[in-house]
């Protein structure tokens, strides 16, 4: 077994240190007082002695001043400006399955438009027998479905294709997010128009200034497509796409095109520039694969992870996520010396379609050194790969869609470190 050493850039390094020495005392703080409570007679606290705030102190209400740690965060040497960015969802913080709103991870190609929804317009045309026009008013007439589904950008994981590059699972894992859509499917709205015998792909454009476009199949609009307006009860955040955007649930981020203004109908893909020059996947061969769509079964450990170290030794429960883009998640197995062994982890909450799915595994951990993995099963069957057996299969040079097993290696002292073995 060889360890690729991660490559430390010193600018790097530095950002990493100091959120792990923030996140590691906060810890250590909260630890040490809840011992010492549960022990103590209760006190009385300054909290219980005097009036809180009112209602309505916050018209919109904000997390705890004290989870103000838990936000998104964005690589500065990553992008050439925060127009062009990705920001990445604090997944070490999260509970549960639905990503709150304001902290879903982003990724533009031009900014965030400002789109006022009385002027905003969806035109179906193309191979359709009439063309159509629908404001957002219009779309919330149509019959509406509710679903939680993720989105994960097809870059989650690009930086570790070659060698652990991030030790934080916020850059590691955090380009996926959750939540509740609601909206209208897409086959309705096509249904309307009347598509046209031998249409069998769709372009969806979006309003913002890169005019982002991108082709997708008939068969998927006709499966399980949405133009959705709302995200966990509200309206769509601006930069998710307000006020419409398109879901293709389990495929990659890029092709559910937000601020969704066009969807034309044709018989072949468009060829843009964000499925020709950029996403795609180079192979060893040298050819590309192209309209790789599908996320593939992934998962990975968050409790612990590089911001959350072990406390102490003995009786742990080991958390993470699984999700995959062709449908449910079927089970979970836990290894804690790098994958010669495994162990299955419990599925906690619910195991829907192309939706994040919660484990956990208790484990006594006696204060050695160990490599904690995940590895998933789909309902399909498929396993998630290794990183070698990834690589076997595309070489080093794809940079999308990085599926493969994580391995977090555990220090005596409880440091959580990003490694790749094999
Ligand atoms: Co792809």
């Amino acid at each position: 077994m060889s360890r690729h050493n991660k490559k430390n850039e010193p600018s790097r390094r530095g950002f990493i240190r100091n959120s792990l020495i923030g996140g590691f005392a906060a810890l250590v703080g909260r630890s040490a007082s809840a011992k010492t409570d549960a022990i103590a007679p209760l006190s009385v606290p300054s909290w219980s002695k005097e009036l809180g705030s009112g209602t309505v102190n916050e018209p919109y209400g904000k997390p705890s001043v004290f989870e103000k740690h838990v936000v998104r965060r964005f690589l500065p040497w990553m992008f050439p400006t925060r127009q062009a960015a990705a920001s990445f969802t604090p997944l070490q913080d999260f509970h549960g399955i639905i990503t709150p709103n304001g902290l879903f991870f982003e990724r533009h190609h031009a900014g965030v438009p400002k789109i006022d929804p009385a002027e905003h317009k969806l035109v179906i045309h193309g191979m359709v027998d009439k063309p159509l026009m629908f404001t957002v008013d219009d779309l919330k007439r149509f019959p509406c479905v509710n679903r939680v589904h993720f989105i994960e950008c097809a870059g989650n994981g690009v930086l570790e294709q070659r060698s652990a590059q991030l030790n934080l699972l916020q850059f590691t894992h955090g380009l996926i997010s959750s939540a509740e859509w609601t909206g209208v499917p897409l086959k309705l709205l096509l249904n309307e128009a009347g598509v046209r015998k031998g249409a069998k792909w769709l372009l969806a454009e979006g309003a913002d200034a890169a005019g982002l476009a991108r082709s997708f199949p008939l068969d998927k609009a006709l499966d399980d497509a949405l133009v959705v307006y709302a995200q966990n009860g509200e309206m769509l955040r601006a930069e998710q796409g307000y006020p419409m955007r398109l879901l293709l649930p389990g495929w990659e981020g890029i092709a559910n095109v937000k601020w969704l203004r066009r969807i034309e109908v044709g018989e072949r893909p468009w060829e843009m520039r964000e499925e020709t020059a950029t996403y795609t996947d180079l192979l060893p061969s040298g050819k590309a694969r192209q309209y790789t769509f599908i996320q593939e079964a992934k998962s990975v450990i968050t409790t612990p992870c590089p911001e959350y170290p072990v406390l102490n030794k003995g009786q742990q429960v080991i958390r993470g996520l699984a999700w995959s883009g062709e449908g449910k998640v079927k089970r979970v197995d836990v290894s804690f010396d790098g994958g010669r062994n495994w162990q299955q982890a419990r599925l906690t909450g619910p195991q829907l379609d192309k939706s994040l799915t919660r484990f956990e595994i208790d484990w006594f951990w006696n204060g050695q050194e160990a490599l904690l993995q995940s590895r998933v099963v789909d309902e399909t069957g498929y396993v998630q790969p290794s990183l070698k057996e990834l690589r076997a299969l595309r070489g080093v040079n794809s940079m999308y869609h990085n599926n493969s097993i994580q391995t977090w290696l555990l220090h005596p002292s409880g440091e959580v470190e990003n490694v790749q073995i094999g």
